[in-house]
C-alpha cells in the first residue's frame, strides 16, 4: 500500500536498515511458525490463538510480568449489563474517537467483545461481583456501566495472569523471555522473521512464515508517563525501519489523573476512581470540571487533559486533585485497595486528605497501519495491540476499550497469521543473510543523558498542547542528536531502545507538524480557534522508502488518498 507523497524529508534514521551487524552464518537460529513479539494482553492472545495451527514463538524483551497491559487498573469495556447493546458501545467509541474512528474496525470490537470476555472467565478469570452479576464501573465517555474489573483496581494483572497461565499450558507455543527483537527481518519485501539479542545467548535470528507485532507503546518517550520502562516504541521503529505503513504517530492519549508527588513514579490514579464518583478540584476546592464540559470528571480524555492543563496554568499549580472524600465510609479502600496503598505510601489516605494528579503521557493512538485482519503492508507481517492503528480510536480513544482492543484483534492477528503459516509455505527458509555497518570513530555516549534529554524535549514540546515553530526545533534537535547515535552500533539493549525512541520521536514531532489543526487528543495552540477541520477526516500517513522519510495522508478507511 502506498500513499501520496505529500513531503519527503531524510536523516541518519532513514538511511539505517537494521541497528545492529548481522551474519547469518555466525549466529544461533530458532525456526517457528509464527513468531509474536511482546507479551501484553495482545501479544499473548495472539498466541494463544496461533498455536492452533501450528509452532508459536513469543518474545518479550523483559518478562511476561512486565508490560503496560500489567499496569492497567480500570478495566476491561465490554458490553455485559442490562440495557447496553453493541450499538451503544459503537457510538459511544465513535463519539469519543471525534470522527476519525474506522467504523468497521469499532464494529468488529463492540460485536466481537462479549465473547472474548466469556473466554477469559472460562480460562479462570473472576471478574469483580456485585451479588451474583459482575459490577460494571462507567468511565469517561460511556454512556453506561461497562467496565468489567478485576481485584478492584488491579484488572491488567487479573489479566496477565489468567493469559500467562494460559500461554504457559498451551501445546506448540514457546516463551522466551529477556528476548530483545533488534529488528524485523525482511527479505524482498518480505518479513521472514526478527534479529534478536537474548541476554543469555547473544544474537540470535528467528525465521518465521508469519510475524505478529505487539510490542505495545512509547510513553516512555515522554518525561511524565504511566507506562512502564519497557515501553520504548520498539516495535512502531523497527517496523518503520522494515518499511511497514505507518499512520497517526501524532495521536498520544494523556490520562488526565496520574499521580502528582515530587520523586514518585507517575503511577495511574485510574478514571475509574472518577467513574464512582470522586471530584476533580484546584487548590482552593473549586469542582472546574463542571464548568468546561456537561458531563463533568467523565467527559472524554482529552478534554478532561486540557481542563486541568488550563486550570494548572491559570492557579499557577503543578497539579491539580482528586477528591473522594465523601464516599461512603470503607468504599474507597474496598473498591481500591492498590490505589490506596499507594497513596497511603505517600502519606495521603484518600479518605481524608485530596490526591494530587496531573495529565501524564498514556496511549498511543497511531502505530502500525492494520487491516481487519490485523495484516500490516509489508508482506509477512501482523500488528496489533497499542503497537498498531487499525483505526479503532480514531483521534481519542475510548476509557477501557484498549484491554478489549488486545483481546479482539490479537485472536485476530493469531488466527490469520495462523491459518497463512499453515497455508503459504515460507518464501524463504534459513539462508544467508548477512549486514555490516561502517565502524564509528566516535567517541562514548551517554544514553541516559540522552534518553532524559529526549524525554523532556518530547514533554515540552509534543506534550498536551503544541506549536509549529516547537515541532520543528524538536525535530531540528533529534536530527542533530541522530548524528551521532546513529553514527554508533550498539550491543546492549539501552542502546538500541535510545534509537528506536528517537526515530519515534522525529517521526512523531513530524506528524505533528503535519497535522496543523486540532483534533482529539492533538491539540495545536497555534491553530486559530475558528479552524474548520477539513471536511472528510484524514489520518497522517509516513513510511521509509528508498532511505527517505515519505509522509503524507490515508482517508478515514486508512485506504491511501487519490490526488
Ligand atoms: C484507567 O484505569 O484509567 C486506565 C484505563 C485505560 O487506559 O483505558
Amino acid at each position: 500500500m502506498g500513499i501520496v507523497e505529500r513531503s519527503v524529508m531524510a536523516d541518519q534514521t532513514d538511511t539505517r536498515r537494521y541497528l545492529t551487524e548481522f551474519d547469518s552464518a555466525r549466529t544461533g537460529h530458532i525456526l517457528t511458525d509464527v513468531l509474536v513479539i511482546g507479551s501484553g494482553v495482545a501479544g499473548l492472545r495472539a498466541a494463544i490463538e496461533a498455536s492452533r495451527f501450528g509452532r508459536v514463538t513469543l518474545t518479550t524483551k523483559r518478562t511476561l510480568d512486565e508490560s503496560s497491559t500489567s499496569l492497567a487498573q480500570g478495566g476491561i469495556a465490554a458490553v455485559w449489563g442490562v440495557g447496553d447493546s453493541p450499538d451503544r458501545h459503537f457510538q459511544d467509541t465513535l463519539r469519543t474517537g471525534a470522527g476519525l474512528c474506522k467504523p468497521e474496525a469499532v464494529r468488529k470490537l463492540v460485536d466481537q467483545g462479549p465473547a472474548r470476555v466469556d473466554e477469559l472467565i472460562a480460562w479462570g478469570m473472576e471478574f469483580d461481583h456485585q451479588g451474583e452479576s459482575i459490577q460494571l464501573t462507567t468511565e469517561g465517555g460511556h454512556s453506561v456501566p461497562r467496565v468489567l474489573h478485576a481485584g478492584g483496581d488491579s484488572t491488567g494483572r487479573a489479566l496477565i495472569n489468567t493469559l500467562s497461565r494460559k500461554a504457559r499450558s498451551t501445546a506448540n507455543l514457546r516463551i522466551l523471555e529477556s528476548c530483545f527483537v533488534i529488528d524485523l527481518l525482511t527479505v524482498e519485501d518480505r518479513c521472514v522473521g526478527a534479529v534478536t539479542h537474548h541476554a543469555n545467548y547473544g544474537h540470535q535470528i528467528i525465521w518465521s512464515n508469519q510475524t505478529i507485532l505487539a510490542g505495545g507503546g512509547c510513553g516512555r518517550l515522554f518525561r511524565e508517563t504511566t507506562n512502564p520502562p519497557t515501553a520504548t516504541g520498539d516495535s512502531l521503529a523497527m517496523a518503520y525501519r522494515a518499511g511497514a505503513l505507518l499512520a497517526d504517530l501524532e495521536m498520544v492519549q494523556f490520562h488526565p489523573t496520574t499521580l502528582y508527588v515530587a520523586g514518585a513514579a507517575r503511577t495511574l490514579i485510574s478514571e475509574a476512581v472518577r467513574g464512582e464518583g470522586a471530584y476533580l478540584v484546584d487548590g482552593d476546592g473549586f469542582r472546574f470540571m463542571q464548568e468546561a464540559h456537561p458531563d463533568a470528571e467523565l467527559a472524554p480524555r482529552d478534554i478532561v487533559s486540557r481542563a486541568i492543563r488550563r486550570r494548572m496554568t491559570e492557579t499557577k499549580s503543578n497539579c491539580v486533585y482528586l477528591d473522594a472524600r465523601h464516599f461512603p465510609s470503607g468504599q474507597f479502600e474496598a473498591r481500591f485497595p492498590g490505589i490506596t496503598e499507594l497513596c497511603r505510601s505517600f502519606q495521603i489516605d484518600p479518605t481524608r486528605d485530596l490526591i494530587p494528579v496531573r495529565p501524564t503521557a498514556h496511549y498511543m493512538i497511531g502505530g502500525v497501519v492494520t487491516d481487519s485482519d490485523a495484516a500490516t503492508t509489508l508482506k509477512g507481517l501482523f500488528c496489533c495491540g497499542e503497537a498498531a492503528c487499525s483505526g479503532l480510536h480514531g483521534a481519542n480513544r475510548l476509557a477501557s476499550n484498549s484491554l478489549l482492543e488486545g483481546l479482539v484483534f490479537g485472536a485476530t492477528a493469531g488466527e490469520t497469521a495462523g491459518q497463512r503459516a499453515t497455508q503459504e509455505d515460507a518464501t524463504v527458509g534459513p539462508t544467508r543473510v548477512r549486514h555490516e555497518i561502517p565502524s564509528s570513530t566516535r567517541t562514548e555516549l551517554d544514553l541516559l543523558d540522552i534518553a532524559n534529554s529526549l524525554r523532556s524535549l518530547m514533554w515540552r514540546n509534543v506534550g498536551i498542547a503544541r506549536r509549529g515553530d516547537r515541532l520543528d526545533e524538536t525535530r531540528e534537535i533529534i536530527e542533530f542528536w541522530n548524528h551521532y547515535v546513529f553514527d554508533k552500533v550498539f550491543s546492549e539493549v539501552d542502546g538500541w531502545e535510545v534509537q528506536n525512541m528517537l526515530t519515534l520521536g522525529r517521526l512523531m514531532a513530524a506528524a505533528a507538524r503535519e497535522r496543523s489543526f486540532s483534533l482529539g487528543v492533538h491539540y495545536r495552540v497555534d491553530a486559530p480557534e475558528d479552524q474548520d477541520p477539513p471536511p472528510t477526516p484524514e489520518h497522517t500517513a509516513v513510511r521509509r522508502a528508498d532511505g527517505v522519510m515519505v509522509q503524507g495522508w490515508l482517508d478515514q478507511s486508512l485506504a491511501p488518498l487519490r490526488d
